[in-house]
This record gives structure tokens, sequence and C-alpha cells, in this order.
């Protein structure tokens, strides 16, 4: 392999002693959890803080606090200890090639196209175990990196170094409206796009488990910082862009419910445009004239050995576009010479 390079000798038995107590708080709980005696835990510790050359542990106070510098240390060491347990995942799953596939989704697009695209894998792929788990876009990036799912389809950007998102298409949000209301009851045929300003009026029905990330200018003018809310509803974000804000909200669970009460009367909301055939007896949907009112679809995978069978799921998804004349965007793997 490489040069040897001058690691430090800390060792990672060490580590797993400081974490231990550290989250314990007390020598004798960490001795029960780790299965370890409490004279090794205090040996381990000792080496740990001699090899740093700084008292990780205030041993005084109890319960057991962190000194400053053992804080520092145990967050950054928490980082690398939950890399080294990706790594370890990761490195399992190359080993074993899997048998099935394990995919993630956020509801909004099992209305859409999902079954359509995991009818035509099965086709292509009769052997391969399909399982199907339905999990927020922001879950699905710790569920990729621990195994807990192969892929995953949802709507939110994020940022993390284990994981690729592949922009797939930018899906349009169509407004969806009590069939009663006056806005669904267009003279003209077909109804002409409305804007989100013409929906002020009404109460606007919030189905977002997540938030978007705040963008770092939007965080940076925030002040103080430790005190900032960092995230923002998507529906209200889309209406303060065009200017407008509706009088009043009201936030349930999931879109299945928010589309309920909009049948029910209580409200409108917003949803993506492959969904407007849902409850289509009481909810009239109308096109927004906003032509960057969308919601993006991205396929989640991790950077670094995807699922073999990622290149088959990305065909028939593009081939589904292809056959609905949808507009999309095709990602294309960058070759080892890139
Ligand atoms: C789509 O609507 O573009 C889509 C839905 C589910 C999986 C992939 C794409």
């Amino acid at each position: 392999m490489g040069q040897q390079a001058a690691y430090s000798v800390i060792q990672l038995k060490q580590l797993q002693a400081f974490h231990a107590v550290a989250d314990a708080q007390s020598f004798s709980a960490a001795a029960t959890l780790t299965h370890m005696s409490q004279p090794s835990l205090s040996r381990l510790i000792k080496q740990l803080e001699d090899e740093v050359g700084a008292e990780l542990i205030d041993r005084y106070h109890r319960p057991l606090q962190l000194t400053a510098a053992g804080a520092f240390f145990y967050d950054k060491t928490q980082t690398l200890l939950t890399e080294l347990d990706t790594i370890t995942a990761l490195t399992q799953r190359m080993a074993h090639p899997p048998k099935q596939l394990i995919i993630g989704f956020v509801p909004s697009v099992l209305y859409g196209l999902l079954p359509n695209i995991i009818a035509q894998l099965k086709q292509r792929l009769p052997d391969l175990d399909i399982q199907l788990k339905d999990i927020s876009s922001y879950q699905q990036i710790e569920a990729l990196k621990s195994g807990l799912i192969d892929v995953g389809f949802g709507r939110f950007a994020q940022r993390d170094d284990w994981v690729r998102q592949i922009l797939l298409r930018h899906e349009r949000y169509v407004a969806a409206l009590p069939a009663k209301d006056p806005l669904a009851l267009s003279a003209i045929n077909p109804a002409p796009p409305i804007k989100l300003s013409d929906l002020t009026e009404r109460r606007l029905v919030l189905y977002h488990q997540t938030h978007l990330p705040r963008t770092s200018a939007e965080q940076l003018n925030a002040a103080p910082l430790n005190l900032v809310e960092t995230v923002t509803e998507p529906l209200l974000n889309l209406f303060s862009k065009y200017g407008a804000a509706p009088f009043a909200t009201t936030t349930v669970s999931d879109l299945q419910v928010a589309l309920g009460l909009v049948a029910a009367g209580e409200g409108i909301t917003l949803v993506p445009d492959s969904l407007k055939t849902l409850r289509s007896e009481q909810i009239h949907y109308r096109t927004l004239l906003h032509e960057d009112a969308t919601s993006p679809i991205y396929l989640n995978t991790l950077a670094q050995a995807p699922h073999p069978h990622l290149n088959d799921l990305l065909d028939i998804i593009y081939a589904v576009y292809e056959d609905k004349g949808i507009t999309y965007r095709q990602f294309h793997p960058k070759k080892p010479e890139d």
C-alpha cells in the first residue's frame, strides 16, 4: 500500500471507552453498558488523556462532566466514529453484492410515477427482491448510509459527502381547491392558470414533515446564529418567493390529510402535478402561472459503491419520462478519466 503515515497512536478502544463514559456520565454505568470492568475503562481513558495531552473528564463532579477540551474532543471524534461505522457498513455491502433492492420514497412520488417504474423494474429483473419503504427525504440520507435503504426518491436537496443526489426533474405545483371554491368554477375551459397571489385569502394547508434548509446567506444575516430556526416551510417559502402570504395556515401530518381537508372545504393547498387525479370528485386542480413553482425529484444513492442495479433503475425512469413526454434532466456518471 502507500507510504506509512505518522498516525496518532490513539486506539479505537480508548475512544470507545471515552465515549461510553461521556454518554453515561458515569464510570460504573459505562462499565455495565460496555461489559468492561471499571478499572479497564479508567485505564483506557487515562492512556487516551496521556496521548492527547489533556484532561478530558472532570472526575470531581457528579454526574461526571467533560472538561472544555474533553467536550471539543468528544464532538470531533464522534464524527470519526460515525464515519467509521459508515465505512464498515459500505465495505460489507461491497463485499456481498445485494440480492435485494430497498427503495425509500416520500409519499408524493408514490401517487405519481413510482408504481409504473417499479412494475417495469420487476419485469426487467424478475429475480431481484424489490422492497419499498416510505421515509422522509431527510431520513433517507442516514438510511442510505446505514444500509436501511439502497436508493431513495426524495424532494429536498441535501449535502452529505457519502450521498449523491441525482436530480431527475422539476415537477410543477398545482393548486388544489375545494370543488365549491369560486376559483374552482372557472367559466373558461380549459381554466387559465392562476397566480399564488390569487390564493392569499384562503387558508393554506401545509403538509411537509421536512422543511427547507435556509441558504447560508440567510443564516449569516440572521443573528444570533445559535437561536435561529434554520428551516422554512416549502409552501410558505414558495408564496413568499412571489411576494404573497396566505392569511391563515393549518399544518397536518401528511399529504392525504391535507387533501382530505381541501375536499372538506377547509382550505386549499399546493401539490405536485402528478397528484392531480386524487379526489377529483371533490377537488379541482388549477395550473399555476409561475413556471418555476416546482418541486424537485431526486434519486438519492450512495456516492461510492451504489447499488449494482442503479443504472437499470435510471434507464427505466428515463424511458417512462420519454414515453410520457416529461421534460427531465439526464444524469451522466463521470467516467474514471474525467
Ligand atoms: C417522477 O415523478 O418523476 C418519479 C416518481 C417516482 C420515482 C421516480 C420519478
